[in-house]
C-alpha cells in the first residue's frame, strides 16, 4: 500500500536525522558509484529535497544531463518544486513501485538513487522499475530501512479501538518469519542486477529535544491525512505515546525528554548488465 507523506514544510524542518546519516553513508561510499559521462539521475522518494539537495547534490558530476526527482505524494511534488532551485532539474509524481510504469521512464536513466524510501512489501515491483528505468551499465544506489522504526507504533494504532480504521496498517510491512534483508537481496537480484553490494549499517541517532522527535515523526505519519481534523488533537497524543513507547529509547544520561532511536539501514548498490 502507498506511503506517501503529506506535509513538506514540517518535514523539511525536522529531518536532520535522514541529512546527517544520509552524508556519512554516501562520503564512505562514494566508491561504489562510478559516474557516467553527462548522467541523467534519477532519485525516487524524492520528498522535499532538503536530504538531496545537502547529501548528494554536493557529488554530482557539473555536467549531468538531467535530474529528476520523484514522489509518490502529490504535495511532496509541489513543495520540490516551489523551493528546489537547481538547473536542469524536473519533480515528478510517481509511485516507483507502480506495474505500469510509464515510457517517459524507461531506458533513460544512468543512476537512480534513493534514500529512506524504499519498503519490503514493494521492493520487488520497485527494483523492477529501477532495472527497466536504467540504461544498460546504469547504476542504482539505495538507502532504505532493514525494518521500519515506528512499525510497532503503527501495529498497535492498526489495533486501537478508535485510530484503527485510519489505514495504520500501510506502514506495517514486515513479512513474518523471513530475513528482511535476504527479501530485498532477492528483490534486487530478482530485478536482473549484477555487481552487486548490500551492506547493513546500525545507526544511533540522538533529538536534540523533544519537539525535535516529536516534528519529526508527526511529519512521516502518511495516516494523518485520513484522521478527521476536530480529532486531530487527541490523535496526536496517542500516536507520540506509542512513538514513545514502540521506538524511541531514552539516552544514557537519561536526561527528561531527550531520546534516542536506533536502527539499521541497508545500504545497496547494483549495476544493469550492459
Ligand atoms: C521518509 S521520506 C524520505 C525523503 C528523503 N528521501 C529523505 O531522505 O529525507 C520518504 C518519501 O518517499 C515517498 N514515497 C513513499 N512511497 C513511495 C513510492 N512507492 N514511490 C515514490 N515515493 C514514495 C514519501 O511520500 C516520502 O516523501
Amino acid at each position: 500500500m502507498a506511503t506517501a507523506m503529506v506535509l513538506p514544510k514540517l518535514y523539511s524542518n525536522s529531518n536532520n536525522l535522514t541529512v546527517l546519516t544520509t552524508s556519512v553513508i554516501l562520503k564512505k561510499s562514494q566508491h561504489l558509484i562510478e559516474w557516467k559521462d553527462k548522467p541523467s539521475i534519477l532519485e525516487f522518494g524524492f520528498a522535499d529535497g532538503t536530504n538531496s539537495q545537502k547529501s548528494l547534490h554536493p557529488l554530482l558530476p557539473a555536467d549531468y544531463n538531467e535530474f529528476i526527482g520523484v514522489d509518490i505524494s502529490k504535495p511532496m511534488v509541489e513543495y520540490a518544486k516551489k523551493h528546489v532551485v537547481m538547473s536542469r532539474s524536473e519533480f515528478v509524481q510517481l509511485d516507483i513501485a507502480t506495474k505500469n510504469l510509464p515510457k517517459q521512464f524507461q531506458n533513460r536513466f544512468d543512476h537512480v538513487f534513493s534514500f529512506y524510501t524504499l519498503k519490503m512489501n514493494v521492493a520487488r515491483q520497485a527494483f523492477k522499475n529501477v532495472y527497466t528505468m536504467l540504461k544498460p551499465q546504469g547504476e542504482t544506489f539505495q538507502v532504505f530501512f532493514k525494518v521500519l522504526p515506528v512499525e510497532d507504533a503503527f501495529d498497535a494504532l492498526a489495533k486501537h479501538p478508535k485510530w484503527g480504521k485510519y489505514g495504520h496498517e500501510m506502514m506495517v510491512t514486515t513479512v513474518p518469519n523471513s530475513n528482511p534483508s535476504e527479501v530485498f537481496e532477492d528483490a534486487v537480484k530478482e530485478a536482473g542486477f549484477k555487481n552487486i553490494s548490500f551492506k547493513e549499517e546500525d545507526i544511533t541517532y540522538k533529538f536534540a529535544n523533544e519537539q525535535a522527535w516529536k516534528d519529526l515523526y508527526y511529519s512521516v505519519n502518511p495516516v494523518v491525512a485520513n484522521i478527521p481534523p476536530n480529532e486531530i488533537e487527541e490523535y496526536k497524543v496517542d500516536y507520540f505515546s506509542q512513538i514513545r513507547k514502540h521506538t524511541l529509547k531514552q539516552t544514557e544520561d537519561c536526561k527528561d525528554q531527550e531520546a534516542k532511536v536506533e536502527f539499521t539501514l541497508c545500504v545497496v548498490s547494483a549495476k544493469k548488465h550492459s
